[in-house]
């Protein structure tokens, strides 16, 4: 009945694991169409807490299919783990629950150390990046030169495809990045078994989602990092190396445009953001280790501590225009209970001149000093709060200022990490029958 696309409305980390989670109850599939295992969607149920990298987030509800679509980088090392891990918990106890396309690239030793490599060697002027290979892989996707899961389930040609990759990259590790060469007969005895083990869970998932659409189905895209870190759009060079944005559902998957019935952003009530890169409302002071502390910002791929800031809501504006959002999930709310005050970030100063639209030159941006709007806050504990008319009026006004602000409308808000921590304001699914 509904394809809704969920996307990171910032530099990623906003929250997508648990209201991808919250959203599986509606859809039959569960999607992943970009990136790869830099993700790391994080799943409360009950006491337990759980990390996915890799494979969908909809495994922890059994009966849901789960599909990695084409658009996907995959590193069959961090897969099997993650699988084991799901496994001894109890879930993902059904094999065909899964489903992995084909053209998924892999992520080769060589893609990984590379990423370390040229982070090392570009010292200061490094992306940060969550150095698992995710760059090089696309590199050589877009270069035509990659492996992908195609490939690698048929030996023979595997053997042949890392033939030909392994000398250049040999040179490339040498020669220039002063690592030593890796072994051709070691990755092949790796991942030619890999590629064996992973045959069963091989399938064309763009038939498969085309006819899923065709029964009336609900599907669910679980998009990976966020808005400000995608690969045309975001804050180039410092983003990832994938489309982040809602177009690379499409891409990503083979669902056509038309086939899309809401793309629901992800935001938190703040910002945080992993890596370098410009962050116009970003706090180096009290304020901003508060927000670390209470929202538990640390990578939950690399354990890096995230940098913070206020609420940006000239990035969230130009978040709600490229996706073309339908609504706003609005995460983390909690965290800023304990304020007195709340700035949003308006506008953006830069050489004097006022800028409502965020800048597409990186250069622009990182001159770009924020306008605050200041807001009283609720002090009070909003944790337990599950309808959105027992919330204090000074944070129902935040999120109508929110509202306001982005144009788009706020369909959900999470107070905790739980699923029952939520407030649900309307279903991006439209009701069967
Ligand atoms: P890469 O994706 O590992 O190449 O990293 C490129 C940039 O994207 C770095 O700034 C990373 O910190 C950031 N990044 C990648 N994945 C995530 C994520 O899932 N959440 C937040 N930041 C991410």
């Amino acid at each position: 009945m509904s394809t809704v696309v969920i996307i990171g409305s910032q530099w990623g980390d906003e929250g997508k694991g648990k209201i991808v989670d919250i959203y599986t109850e509606y859809a039959e599939d569960v999607v992943r169409f970009q990136g790869g295992n830099n993700a790391g969607h994080t799943l409360v149920v009950g006491n337990e807490t759980t990390v996915m990298h890799i494979i969908p987030s909809g495994i922890l509800h059994p009966g849901k299919r789960c599909l990695i679509g084409n658009g996907v980088v995959l590193d069959p090392q961090v897969f099997f783990q993650e699988a084991e891990k799901l496994k001894a918990k109890g879930y993902f106890q059904n094999d065909a629950q899964l489903m992995i396309d084909p053209a998924v690239h892999i992520i080769m030793p060589y893609h990984r150390t590379i990423d370390v490599a040229r982070e090392k060697m570009a010292g200061q002027r490094k992306i940060g990046t969550t150095g698992r290979g995710i760059g090089p892989a696309y590199e050589d996707k877009v270069g035509r030169r990659g492996i992908r899961l195609g490939d690698l389930i048929h030996p023979e040609r595997f053997a042949e495809k890392l033939r030909e990759a392994l000398p250049e990259k040999n040179f490339l590790l040498e020669k220039f990045l002063g690592e030593p060469p890796l072994d051709e007969a070691a990755i092949f005895d790796e991942y030619r078994l890999y590629g064996e083990k992973l045959r069963k869970f091989l399938g064309n998932t763009a038939k498969v989602l085309h006819d899923s659409i065709a029964a009336g189905n609900n599907i669910l895209l679980e998009g990976a990092q966020g808005t400000l870190l995608d690969i045309d759009h975001g804050t180039y060079p410092f983003v990832t190396s994938s489309s982040t944005v809602a177009g690379g559902a499409c891409t990503g998957t083979g669902i056509g445009p038309c086939s899309i019935d809401a793309v629901i952003g992800i935001s938190k009530a703040y910002v945080t953001r992993v890596g370098e890169g410009p962050f116009p409302t970003e706090l180096k002071d009290e304020t901003g280790e508060l927000l670390r502390r209470e929202g538990h910002e640390y990578g939950a791929t690399t354990g890096r501590p995230r940098r913070t800031g206020w609420l940006d809501m000239v990035a969230l504006r130009k978040a709600v225009q490229l996706n073309g959002l339908t609504g706003l999930a609005l995460t983390k709310l909690d965290v800023l209970n304990s304020l007195a005050t709340i700035r949003i970030c308006s506008a953006y100063r830069c050489d004097g001149k006022l800028l409502s639209e965020f800048p597409t030159e990186i250069g622009v941006l990182q001159r770009c000093e924020p306008v605050f709007e200041e807001v009283p806050g609720w002090q009070c504990d909003i944790r337990a709060v599950t309808d959105l008319e027992q919330l204090p009026p000074a944070s129902r006004d935040f999120i109508s200022k929110v509202e306001k602000m982005s144009g788009c409308p706020v369909v959900l808000v999470s107070v905790g990490p739980r699923r029952d921590q939520t407030i649900q304001i309307s279903n991006p699914f439209r009701s069967k029958g």
